[in-house]
């Protein structure tokens, strides 16, 4: 293997040091094609470019990440001015360095007023890992130290690591058996094409918000400390839930006081228009995990973010909470998140968004695809939608190969140059949030061309 990947070196053949040598994320390595390997070699703006010079538009921003797009000076220049100036410093020993405090002053700017202090972290899976032990010293200071359950849902993504992925309701991910944890449960998602009964939407989503309600009582009000949600699920397919559900929720966990914790690491920082998902839907959570959109994907980093109410009461109450990372506040990952909201604020993106991306792409979005032949449902906000593809109109019906289907659709597009990402049968559109609006028209060119050759394969037209 070593002569292989030498030699491949040697040729700068990445496509096949890449296929030798790395466990990939989220694939069965059996069905890996070697001629599906991507290099990617470059970025600016919002394009990519392959190793064979073919240019893709990045329909996705990376992962949900790159909100500023490929290549901004200014973040390289903060990153290389913070390098220089102080490259690495620990929040270990009561210590703080200027770009860490510069960031929280930043951010507790944008944020609501009610949120206090922050914990950082290197990851969305680290955040919600934490949360998990967050949640259960906040009660045992509160004098409850038996609300140590938490409920997520169905099909939430909440990350990789044992703690995050038990939050998560991926069935694909519990599957090696211990990896939900105790005193951890979940609910239906408020998946609205998915449900098939009697209801309006209004009433599925007060139904599905009344899923809470019932594991709440099935539990124990005293044992359940906190629900844990995405404001609108990402990684299980961007679903929107009805507007009747987060008012319902956050009744419900007023009621029975139960920490309202959301999961802000992929509807963060500008995707909806609003600065956070929630301002989007309209409730208000005790605690918040961010990552990605902080630093536009450029440097790992994420967070915790507390009410100033939760935040006060470690802070003040004494006892130690018994957590700690290396790289926590990192001088480099602070110092281009300071860059990258600066941007978003004072550089009127957010705003923008809200007043000219969003509803261009959700205007195109509709006026492009709401009576083609494979599109069941758009959903979506501000610089992030879904369309769900459906045998017929009308008619909520699934495909029964809804996995193939998506991925046919997924490859398609990236023949035409476009990168999205499917979960099942939905197309999700998530680009970043510096589009220029002839950007977004190019999208929907390409996004047309995909879904014209998938329904083509499918002999639907
Ligand atoms: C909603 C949500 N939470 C958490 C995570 C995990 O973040 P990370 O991959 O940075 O660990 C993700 C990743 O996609 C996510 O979509």
């Amino acid at each position: 293997m070593n002569d292989i990947v030498g030699h491949a070196l040697a040729q700068k053949d990445y496509r096949q040091i890449h296929l030798a040598r790395h466990l990939l994320p989220f694939e069965d390595h059996k069905f890996l094609k070697p001629e599906d390997a991507r290099v990617i070699v470059r970025g600016k703006g919002v394009h990519v470019w392959d190793d064979s010079g073919k240019r893709f538009l990045d329909g996705l921003s990376g992962l949900w990440c790159t909100t500023l797009g490929y290549g901004r000076p200014e973040l390289v220049a903060a990153a290389a001015a913070q390098m220089e100036a102080l490259s690495y410093c620990s929040q270990y020993f009561n210590t703080a360095h200027p770009a860490v405090s510069e960031l929280s002053a930043k951010l507790f700017e944008l944020l609501p007023s009610r949120y206090g202090r922050i914990l950082y972290t290197n990851s969305g899976s680290e955040a919600n890992d934490i949360l998990i032990k967050l949640v259960r010293r906040y009660w045992q200071l509160a004098g409850r130290p038996e609300k140590r359950v938490l409920i997520g849902r169905h099909n939430g993504y909440h990350g990789a690591t044992v703690g995050s992925a038990s939050l998560g309701g991926m069935k694909v991910m519990h599957e090696l058996g211990d990896t939900v944890l105790a005193e951890v449960h979940h609910i239906a998602e408020p998946y609205w094409f998915g449900y098939q009964g009697p209801l309006t939407e209004q009433e599925f989503g007060l139904h599905a918000a009344g899923e809470l309600e019932k594991k709440i009582l099935a539990l124990g009000p005293d044992t359940v400390g906190a629900f844990v949600a995405e404001p609108f699920q990402g990684a299980g397919g961007m679903i929107f839930p009805p507007s009747s559900y987060w008012p319902e929720i956050q009744r419900i966990c007023d009621k029975y006081q139960v920490l309202l914790c959301a999961d802000e690491v992929v509807g963060g920082f500008g995707r909806t228009g609003h600065w956070f998902a929630h301002e989007y839907f309209g409730f208000q959570p005790d605690v918040l995990t961010i990552a990605k959109g902080l630093t536009s994907g450029y440097v790992p980093m994420g967070g915790l973010v507390l009410s100033a109410r939760i935040g006060d009461m470690l802070a003040e109450q004494g006892g130690l909470f018994a957590h700690g990372l290396t790289y926590q506040g990192h001088p480099v990952a602070a110092a281009v998140a300071v860059a990258t909201l600066r941007l978003l604020d004072e550089g009127g993106v957010v705003d923008d968004v809200q007043r000219i991306l969003g509803p261009h792409l959700q205007h195109r979005l509709r006026q492009a695809f709401a009576e083609h032949v494979l599109v069941g449902e758009i959903q979506g906000a501000g610089a992030v939608a879904a369309l769900q593809l459906a045998p017929s109109r009308g008619s909520k019906q699934r495909f029964a190969n809804e996995h193939a289907v998506g991925l046919y659709c997924m490859r398609r597009a990236q023949e035409h140059g476009l990168i999205v990402r499917t979960t099942n049968a939905r197309v999700i559109i998530a680009p970043p949030l510096v589009s220029t609006l002839a950007e977004v028209d190019e999208l929907i060119d390409k996004l047309g061309a995909a879904l014209d050759d998938t329904a083509r394969a499918l002999k639907m037209r």
